[in-house]
């Protein structure tokens, strides 16, 4: 049972599709297993404090009907889901907004949203349902097991405290071979962050990623995915100072975009 999905309106809501399990019952889990178990915490206890300590409920009350992130990212980001999200198939969209990234011209079965602020939920014109949850609050999600092939999670991750029993639970709504894609940038909520997060470098952000996954026993070796902004500005800039800027990628503007991907189980051979 999925309590508590809201349909976005009449409108959008596809009439073929119900909001009931979609589990394969065929597929049996053994009790006794340590799949989908978490295996060892990745943070410390200091590792997931934030600045801002008041609740995330109210800090997300108002709605922000921005992109987080530049062009550039989200073309890369929505090439990603092309390549790795198969049409007709079950999507979440978690800790969402008013925009999923997802190809236009692409159909999916089913693509529920999560998020914590319904007015963004409700903008959305990819999503079929959603619901509102704190995941720094309470973890479980209230979805059947084994009822997604895909989970997408975009510039997010970094606010999640605990982060191990997050991925538990998606790993548990994924189908087997279902696919997990974390995107993430450099920009963020600063005082929202967790200080792993906030204290890290680039590369020490895609660790953890690749941690919170290995955290829980089942996922397949994260692959990760990056594109860093080019040289372009520091080609220009011909002083040292320009050519040191540019290799970090300072002088382009545009946003590094990262993902960490993994799948439940097994990955799936592409029939294409
Ligand atoms: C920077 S926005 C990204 C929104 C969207 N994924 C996008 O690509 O535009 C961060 C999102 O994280 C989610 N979020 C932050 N803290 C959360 C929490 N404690 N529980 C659940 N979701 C949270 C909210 O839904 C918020 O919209």
């Amino acid at each position: 049972m999925q309590a508590n999905l809201h349909p976005i309106s009449a409108s959008h809501v596809k009439p073929s599709i119900k909001i009931v399990s979609t589990l394969n019952e065929n597929y049996q889990t053994n009790p006794q297993s340590s799949v989908g178990k978490i295996k060892r915490l990745v943070l410390t206890q200091e590792g997931r404090t934030k600045l801002n300590t008041y609740s995330d409920r109210d800090f997300y009350a108002y709605p922000r009907l921005v992109t987080h992130v530049d062009d550039g990212f989200i073309s890369t980001l929505t090439n990603v889901y092309r390549e790795r999200l198969r049409p007709d198939t079950e999507i979440l969209d978690f800790m969402s907004s008013w925009i999923s990234h997802l190809p236009n011209d692409v159909k999916y079965k089913r693509v529920v949203g999560h998020g914590l602020n319904a007015q963004e939920l409700a903008k959305n014109p990819r999503l079929d349902y959603f619901f509102i949850k704190d995941l720094n609050k309470d973890q479980q999600l209230e979805l059947e097991s084994c009822s997604f092939d895909a989970v997408v999670c975009t510039v997010s991750v970094q606010y999640l405290q605990q982060p191990e029993k997050v991925f538990a639970e998606v790993f548990r709504v994924l189908k087997p071979g279902g696919v997990f894609i974390v995107s993430f940038s450099n920009r963020m909520f600063y005082e929202k962050a967790i200080s792993s997060w906030r204290e890290g470098t680039a590369y020490s952000r895609v660790q953890l990623v690749v941690q919170y996954f290995q955290s829980v026993e089942g996922f397949t070796e994260a692959e990760v995915v990056r594109k860093l902004p080019t040289t372009k500005g520091a080609q220009e800039n011909k002083s040292p100072l320009g050519w040191i800027m540019g290799l970090f990628g300072l002088l382009s503007g545009s946003d590094p975009f990262y993902a960490v991907i993994a799948y439940r189980n097994f990955k799936p051979i592409q029939d294409d």
